[in-house]
């Protein structure tokens, strides 16, 4: 059995990782850089892997990772409207209660009278249109609700919603990591709530049951959690916490990611096995990890520093980062992909900027981190170690300024 290596010493058994996981930490904690990580070994391990790119610092990944896919819900991902249904398109639109209702007689109104083609967001408009002109449907559309419906359908017009319907199957190569480019979508969170719910309902109803598996077949990242959850229908949750329960033996395993566990409904967060928790007080990249043994048992290895992903510390040519720009479509040298990397303390660059106490610390630190031992915990439970720690730190320091 291998394991999704966290550092040299804490993973994840891979072939339980189906149990699904959460990434949890304040903003600027290491999240993402935990999630480049993960998926550089998961695709080395020629696992697919499916995140999102929320904020654009994702896209670095192409660096190290070989076959990546980038899915633009403007450009290139769709999902057509009899196939994500009335509820999901209720769910795109941001309709109320009501307004919902209104749609799922619409819907029904086609299953009754005949086949209706029902692929765009004019075939929608054209529906309701037909229904509200309709007396077997009693008048119950007004005007006001299909006003709402036609505006908020504007706001969608670029984007997935009534295109040419993905398929899933596309994420599902070996070692392929597709990018979901999330910044513009996110700008509207009912729609990306509704993106991803409609890319797991596809998920779960094209993948056979496979029971368990040596590996996921697919690890699915999704990234700012708590848009997909908030308000939603209470049916909907019901049908995502089923989804959630019951793709684990489809072999796909999810992965949430948010600032707090309070951002992920209860009982989705119960269905989560592994969990990294990262903390401005555990310092960055350096999560608190639950997560469980080869056995199945339940573990805490403690608060550990996950390596950094290669694609963020390993140097890269020039023509690298154009090509990638220009991938990307940003011509601007100074909107590189990749974000500034923050070194930790080396021994070397400490005791070259001075000597505060501060800096002696530092330099304990990272004596102990080199040394693979985890500071924080040993800081709590082993007082007298670390004051020795201390000692040999000081006498380093001098020496290094002789
Ligand atoms: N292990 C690490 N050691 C040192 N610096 C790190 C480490 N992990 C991440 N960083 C740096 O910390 C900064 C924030 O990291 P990151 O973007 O992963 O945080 P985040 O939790 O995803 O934040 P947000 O919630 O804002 O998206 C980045 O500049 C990153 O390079
Ligand atoms: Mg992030």
């Amino acid at each position: 059995m291998t394991d999704l290596k966290l550092n040299n010493r804490v993973g994840i058994p891979l072939h339980l990782l189906n149990r699904h996981a959460l990434i949890l930490g304040e903003t600027g904690t290491g999240k993402s850089s935990t999630i480049l990580t993960m998926t550089e070994r998961l695709a080395d391990a020629g696992v697919p892997v499916f995140l999102v790119d929320a904020k654009g610092d994702m896209g670095i990944i192409r660096r190290t990772a070989i076959d990546v896919s980038l899915l633009d819900p403007y450009r290139n991902l769709g999902a057509n409207v009899g196939a994500m249904g009335a509820s999901l398109i209720s769910r795109a639109l941001g309709l109320s209660p009501a307004q919902s209702g209104a749609v799922e007689l619409a819907f029904s109104f086609d299953r009754f009278s005949g086949p209706v083609p029902l692929a765009t967001l004019d075939d929608l408009h054209k529906l309701i249109h037909k229904v509200r002109l309709d007396e077997s449907a009693g008048g119950f559309i007004t005007a006001a609700t299909h006003g709402v419906i036609m505006r908020q359908s504007l706001q969608l017009r670029d984007s997935f919603v009534g295109k040419a319907t993905f398929d899933v199957a596309e994420l599902l190569e070996p070692s392929r990591v597709s990018i979901l480019k999330g910044d513009r979508i996110m700008m509207q969170p009912c729609a990306y709530s509704a993106l991803i719910l409609f890319l797991l309902e596809q998920l779960y109803s094209r993948l056979p049951e496979v029971g368990d598996q040596p590996k996921p077949r697919l690890v699915f990242i999704i990234d700012e959690a708590h848009l997909v959850f908030r308000d939603l229908a209470p049916a909907m949750l019901q049908r995502l916490e089923q989804i959630v329960r019951l793709i684990r033996s489809k072999g796909v395993a999810l992965v949430f990611a948010s600032q707090a566990a309070t951002d992920i409904p209860g009982t989705i967060r119960d269905q989560c096995a592994h969990k990294l928790a990262h903390a401005n007080r555990y310092g960055v990249g350096r999560p608190l990890v639950e997560t469980l043994a080869p056995d199945g048992r339940w573990r805490s290895p403690g608060i550990i520093r996950v390596d950094r992903p290669r694609c963020q510390t390993e140097p890269h040519s020039e023509p690298v980062d154009i090509a990638l720009r220009a991938l990307d479509g940003v011509s601007e040298p100074g909107a590189l992909l990749v974000p500034p990397i923050r070194e930790r303390p080396s021994c070397a660059n400490v005791a070259a900027s001075g000597g505060t106490i501060e800096n002696v610390l530092s330099v304990a630190m990272a004596i102990l981190t080199l040394w693979g031992i985890n500071t924080l915990t040993i800081d709590v439970s082993f007082p007298t170690f670390a004051l020795a720690i201390f000692g040999i730190a000081m006498l380093f320091l001098r020496s290094l300024r002789k």
